[in-house]
């Protein structure tokens, strides 16, 4: 996939879409609803995705000296990363109605909360904006994936929405850092250890306590099929590893270090092995 990839819609119908205009009423069950794998990635999704504020607030808060980061933040990026929560929501709820949404999520955010910490934004600013990189190109890829794996039409619309949100994101972060990059240099080492740091933490995303809470309440919609949570999560992250963007995500990762275009080419195929390796869970990280 390209970033500039063509879309069926117009990128100014994109880039206004609204949870209202989805088409609930179109969406083929048949298409879906027995699809337990696809159950469990969209309601993880729409959880860490919901509790996207938590986590926005300390962002916004670390670039306070900077006015039209912090406005970016507040207006454009939050808003849009809880428009995906609730978008999501909606659509799970209109597929599996029988599902707790709002007791699972509560369950879900009671252990999510105190892990968005200030403490876990790296210090130094320009640095932050590379490792916002990394979770963009992370959930960029998940939901690019999502949609591969979806063949419900306003689903893989909706998946569609969200993924062009997320690389607009992940553009958005890249801006600033060059900005803040331009104003004063950090060395590349330093860039290389932020964005090795941050996609080692993606494996240990989010979403593994998110998944745990939707497993707790899948009853609700699926009989027992006598599988374990390891192995349920073993096969679904599998799945997910296989359909991963990776030529995608490695030209967005290396991005931040700046290099001359010749040699971005050359250290993409060993950057694509690491990044496969690194890709063992569904990473849809701190959104
Ligand atoms: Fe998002
Ligand atoms: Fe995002």
């Amino acid at each position: 996939m390209h970033l500039s990839s063509p879309s069926p819609l117009h990128a100014a119908q994109r880039a206004h879409w609204q949870v209202e205009s989805l088409a609930l009423d179109a969406i083929d069950p048949a298409l879906i609803a027995g699809d337990q794998d696809l159950f469990y990635l969209l309601v993880s999704a729409s959880f860490v995705e919901t509790g996207s504020d938590t986590y926005a607030a300390n962002l916004v808060a670390h670039y306070a000296d900077h006015p039209s980061i912090r406005a970016w933040l507040g207006q454009r990026w939050e808003p849009e990363e809880l428009q995906h929560g609730r978008a999501l929501r909606r659509y799970v709820e209109a597929v599996w109605p029988q599902f707790p949404w709002q007791q699972a999520y509560d369950r879900f955010f009671a252990e999510y909360a105190p892990l968005c910490t200030v403490e876990e934004l790296n210090d130094d600013q320009r640095l932050e904006m590379v490792a916002r990189c990394v979770v963009e190109t992370g959930t960029a890829a998940y939901y690019h994936t999502l949609r591969e794996l979806s063949r419900e039409p306003v689903l893989r619309q909706l998946l569609d929405h969200i993924r062009s949100d997320e690389v607009g994101h992940y553009k958005h972060f890249l801006q600033y850092f060059k900005q803040l990059q331009a104003e004063q240099p950090v060395g590349r080492t330093r860039i290389a250890g932020a964005l090795y740091a941050r996609l080692k933490e993606l494996r240990d995303s989010d979403s593994d306590v998110a998944l745990r809470h939707v497993w707790a309440h899948r009853s609700t919609c699926f009989a027992d099929d006598g599988q374990d949570f390891a192995a349920m999560a073993q096969r679904l992250y599998g799945r997910v590893r296989r359909q991963l963007p990776t030529d995608m995500a490695v030209r967005m990762l290396l991005k931040p270090l700046l290099l001359p275009i010749r040699l971005e080419a050359l250290l993409r195929p060993p950057i694509a092995r690491l990044a496969t390796w690194l890709a063992l869970r569904p990473v849809t990280g701190h959104s």
